[in-house]
């Protein structure tokens, strides 16, 4: 029997390298070990990170016959035609075969965004039922989302990337679907107690109010999230792999900073 609609999880801003790709990878991962049925659409057909590290994790499996679950997935790349409206629409067809493939049988579908503002990741937007932004801790990744006084904080302009969600949010208003769940995610957080720490909190709260999203803390700046790419693998899977000996104490803290940063996210696992 076929499920209801999938829920839809955007990663997404106009910003490159600030873990959209990474966060994608842990949160499928950590939602297969829950039991879930994941697929992913990789809307960066240039880059293609997420699918490559997919394709890196089925290598792992048939290399090794470990016993790790793997989601199904889709790049959907953009078009090349001349005509903007040509491409838009050719781009749109391209997303909508994908999406019929999955939508109805899985739970989530797990969209990647490219860091930059493309048709296809204005589509994914206005599709996000969970829409996570992540951020370096910094106050030009913040200008992401647009511009807050460094004296008293006051947002003084709002990014055309924080418009462009606002637009988002109206078009699923209008197509009668329950609002969007904004998550921006602090990524790659020094564990130092720091004064930018703190300005960033002050920033981003003043902020969330005034663009309705909530911040979450996400991952630590970590080597080990860059190290594990080639083999496809988070250290979700280290418990069902050989990898499992080399697992030391700082394994277990980055463990439980990828639960923490799923369960921030509130999705619906019930
Ligand atoms: N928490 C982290 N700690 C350390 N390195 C990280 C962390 N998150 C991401 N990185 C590294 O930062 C770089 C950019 O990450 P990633 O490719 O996931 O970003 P992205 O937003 O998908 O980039 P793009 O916009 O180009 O698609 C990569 O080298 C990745 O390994
Ligand atoms: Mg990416």
């Amino acid at each position: 029997m076929s499920k209801q609609s999938a829920h839809m999880i955007v990663l997404g801003n106009e910003k490159g390298g600030t873990g959209k790709s990474t966060l994608a990878m842990h949160i499928v991962v950590s939602l297969l070990d829950q039991g879930k049925s994941v697929a992913v659409i990789d809307l960066d057909g240039r880059q293609k990170t997420l699918s490559r590290y997919l394709e890196n994790r089925q290598q792992y499996i048939s290399k090794t016959g470990a016993g790790l679950s793997c989601p199904e997935s889709a790049v959907v790349p953009q078009s090349s035609h001349q005509d903007m409206k040509q491409r838009q629409q050719e781009e749109q067809d391209s997303l909508q075969v994908a999406l019929d493939q999955f939508q109805s049988d899985v739970d989530f579908i797990v969209l990647d965004c490219p860091g930059n503002d493309t048709w296809l990741s204005r589509l994914a937007h206005a599709m996000a039922d969970t829409l996570v932004t992540p951020m370096n801790d910094s106050f030009v990744d913040l200008d992401l989302l647009g511009q807050v006084d460094a004296r008293d904080f006051q947002v003084k302009k709002l990014s055309h990337y924080s418009d462009m969600v606002w637009s988002s949010r109206q078009l699923r208003s209008v197509g009668g679907k329950p609002p969007m769940d904004w998550v921006v995610v602090r990524n790659r957080v020094l564990s130092v107690h720091s004064h930018n720490k703190q300005r960033m909190d002050a920033a981003l709260t003043a902020l969330q109010d005034r663009i309705m999203f909530r911040y979450i803390t996400g991952l630590n700046d970590r080597v080990v999230y860059r190290e594990l790419f080639p083999k496809g693998l988070t250290f979700l899977d280290f418990k069902k792999v050989q990898e499992a000996s080399k697992t030391k104490m700082a394994h277990v803290a980055t463990r439980y900073e990828i639960r923490q940063l799923v369960e921030g996210l509130r999705l619906p696992l019930d």
